[in-house]
This record gives structure tokens, C-alpha cells and sequence, in this order.
């Protein structure tokens, strides 16, 4: 009569080796992995951290560990009235800039026109398209994650400090000699000199709407400036609430083939949310709040600000948030990614805040 419980409680056993289910532990990684997976780097965690002067750098997506769709970097400095890079072009990179929380100042100019200035601050994008040599049109997506590697000192902390509060406030600019170098990582000097004359928060202050009225996304291959909020809003009400405010559509992103938005969520309603599954690799970061993710075989995980999930092509995923607003930065490889979906299936909207009544 034991023998046959035994057998059994072996058997099952022997089922859940061979499952090899995949853990939290598996899920959250220090660093980018070389290939795309899975993963979770927690808000400054080393992200194969280098320094650059008083710059602190951390790579939470890689080249590598997206299959070579996007990068994304983040980037904490103290304050200084110093430039942090000289002026430079990219001819093959585009290179968005997107202000997490505290303060700093971004300018574009593009073909004689006007340069331009801008203080962003927490929530406000600035986007500065490769300026190609006529008439190549080779852009690509991929800000060199290894240029930073082989210009910075590798960094790592025992405390996740976002910088180091103790180095020098130095000029924290490469000098014009190591700019020069550097045309291999499609960095190339530019004679332009940064103006100074910036008026509530935008250089030039005339003809410009700078966190006083609506923005819009630019022409294809033209830097452009969004306020936080006062960029353009859809309303999705498939699954509680979604607000989705694009940053790069497929419009701009042209032949490169991606998109940046960022989505605010409330209180999810129903229980079980929907499944996607993406035909580019895409990438969560927390801005504000809580958002609940599982990705493939692994647990569902929680995240909060400046944690980032990584999602590769084709491995399916889930999300909500419990919490009453939820905001991600959200990047994707693809013209047809969960923000280009979720504003296919919704409406314009006006505001940054859900509607006053429940969806059910
Ligand atoms: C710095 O880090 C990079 C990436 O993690 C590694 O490839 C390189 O060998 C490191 N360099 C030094 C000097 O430790
Ligand atoms: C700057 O902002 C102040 C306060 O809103 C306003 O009175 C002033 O006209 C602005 N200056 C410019 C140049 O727009
Ligand atoms: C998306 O890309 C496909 C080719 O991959 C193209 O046919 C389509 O027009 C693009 N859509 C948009 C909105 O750019
Ligand atoms: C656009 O990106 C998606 C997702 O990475 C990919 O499946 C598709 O082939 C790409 N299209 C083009 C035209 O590059």
C-alpha cells in the first residue's frame, strides 16, 4: 500500500527538476546579459557603470543584450554650468534624451537653422535625429554604448549612489583631442558654440512654447523639444485606463524603425490583463509609481521608478499596476509596438489624468 505514493512523490519529483522553473533570482541581473533574455536591472544598479569626469553613466540596455535594436543609458552628474560632452554631431545615431527626474540643459541646431536650447526637467524629452554627411542615409539606432565604455573608467558602488558626490566638479568634458578620436564611434566635433540666453527654460525665448502650451513631435530628421504633458495624448480604455503620449512615432523614427512613448496606467479593473507579444524587443522603465510585469516563463515582478524590464522579440508579456497612477517610459523596436497598438485602439485625450469616471 506505501509503495505506490512513493512512486508517485519520486516521479513528480523528478517533473519539477526537469522543469527548471525560472526564478526572481533568474530574472534580476546587475548588469545588461550579452544576449537578449528576460530581465530586470533594478533602478542604479552597476548596468556596467563607467565614469566620465563627475558623469556617471549606467547601461541598463545594451547593443548586445536587445539584439542590437536600442540602448538604453542613463546618466546622473551634480550640477554644473560646464558642458557635459562638447558639441558633436552623430552621422548614423539617433540619440534621445528623456528627463527622469532632476534638471539639464539639451541643444540642437540643424542645418543653419536657429540653434536651440532647452532646460528639461522631470518628464521632458528632447529628440536629436543623425545628421547624415549628404547623401548616405545610413542611420541607425544604437547610441555606442561602447564608445562610453572605452572613454569612461569603469565604475561600481556598494551603495547604488546615482553619482559619486565626492569627485571633483571639474570641466567633466572629454577635450578636444579625445573628441577628435573618436569618429569610429560616429562622434564627430562641432564648431557650434552652446548659447547661454535662455529664458524660462528655452533658448531663444521668443516664438518658442516651452511648459506654457502644446508641443508637437517634429518634421522626420528634425531635433525637436516636448514638454512633459504638453505633448500630443491618446486615451486607451481597453483595460482600465491608459494614457499614451508618444515621443518618437513611426514618423520620425523613419527607416530606424522604432518608437518611444510613455504610458500612464491606473488601477487595473478586470483580473486577468491581456497578453502581447511584440515582433521587436522593447523595454519598461518606471517613471513614477508601481507597474506589475511577467515576461515569459519567469514570476511576476513588481517594479518601481527607474527599475527597467527588458522584453525581447516575440517572448510574451503581461502588465498592470495596483497602484492609482503608473507612469513608464516605454521604447520599442518595430512600427507597430504596445504604445502604437494602444493608441490604435484608443482616442485623442487632452489631459494627463484618467477620466473622473470608473471604467469597469
Ligand atoms: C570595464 O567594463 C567592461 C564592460 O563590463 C569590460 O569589458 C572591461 O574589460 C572593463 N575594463 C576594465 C579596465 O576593467
Ligand atoms: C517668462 O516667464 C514670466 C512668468 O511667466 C513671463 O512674465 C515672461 O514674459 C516670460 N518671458 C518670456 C521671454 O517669455
Ligand atoms: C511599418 O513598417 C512596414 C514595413 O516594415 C511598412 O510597410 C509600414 O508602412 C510601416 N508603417 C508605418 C506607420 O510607418
Ligand atoms: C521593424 O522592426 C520589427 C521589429 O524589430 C521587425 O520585425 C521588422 O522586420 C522591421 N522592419 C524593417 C523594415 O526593418
Amino acid at each position: 500500500m506505501l509503495t505506490s505514493p512513493l512512486v508517485l512523490l519520486a516521479s513528480l519529483g523528478a517533473g519539477l527538476v526537469q522543469a527548471q522553473q525560472n526564478t526572481l533570482d533568474d530574472l534580476f541581473v546587475e548588469n545588461a546579459p550579452s544576449s537578449p533574455r528576460p530581465y530586470v536591472i533594478p533602478h542604479y544598479a552597476n548596468s556596467h557603470s563607467v565614469t566620465i569626469g563627475p558623469q556617471l553613466y549606467r547601461f541598463p540596455v545594451t547593443g548586445p543584450s536587445s539584439g542590437y535594436a536600442f540602448t538604453l543609458m542613463g546618466t546622473n552628474a551634480p550640477s554644473s554650468g560646464n558642458l557635459g560632452v562638447l558639441p558633436h554631431i552623430h552621422r548614423r545615431h539617433y540619440e534621445n534624451f528623456f528627463a527622469l527626474k532632476g534638471r539639464f540643459q539639451l541643444w540642437a541646431q540643424k542645418d543653419g537653422n536657429e540653434q536651440q536650447g532647452r532646460l528639461l526637467t522631470q518628464g521632458d524629452f528632447g529628440s536629436v535625429p543623425a545628421t547624415p554627411p549628404t547623401p548616405s542615409k545610413c542611420w541607425i539606432l544604437i547610441p555606442r554604448w561602447d564608445l562610453f565604455y572605452a572613454l569612461g573608467t569603469n565604475y561600481s558602488s556598494g551603495t547604488d549612489t546615482a553619482y559619486v558626490p565626492s569627485v571633483s566638479h571639474g570641466p567633466g568634458t572629454p577635450s578636444s583631442y579625445i573628441m577628435s578620436q573618436l569618429q569610429r564611434y560616429d562622434v564627430y566635433p562641432e564648431t557650434f558654440k552652446a548659447r547661454r540666453d535662455f529664458v524660462n527654460g528655452s533658448a531663444p525665448s521668443h516664438n518658442t512654447v516651452w511648459h506654457t502650451g502644446s508641443n508637437e513631435l517634429g518634421a522626420p530628421a528634425k531635433p525637436y523639444f516636448l514638454a512633459g504633458g504638453y505633448g500630443p495624448k491618446y486615451l486607451n480604455s481597453d483595460h482600465g485606463y491608459q494614457i499614451i503620449q508618444p515621443l518618437v512615432e513611426p514618423k520620425q523614427a523613419q527607416d530606424l524603425n522604432y518608437t518611444i512613448s510613455t504610458i500612464s496606467l491606473s488601477r487595473q479593473t478586470k483580473n486577468s490583463p491581456p497578453s502581447y507579444t511584440l515582433d521587436g524587443a522593447a523595454a519598461f522603465e518606471v517613471a513614477e509609481g508601481a507597474l506589475s510585469i511577467q515576461i515569459g516563463d519567469f514570476p511576476l515582478v513588481t517594479i518601481m521608478t527607474g527599475d527597467v524590464a527588458f522584453i525581447p522579440a516575440q517572448v510574451p508579456f503581461t502588465y498592470y499596476t495596483e497602484t492609482a497612477f503608473t507612469k513608464v517610459l516605454f521604447i520599442a523596436s518595430g512600427n507597430n509596438s504596445l504604445d502604437q497598438q494602444l493608441i490604435n485602439g484608443g482616442n485623442k485625450w487632452d489631459w494627463v489624468t484618467f477620466p473622473s469616471t470608473k471604467h469597469t
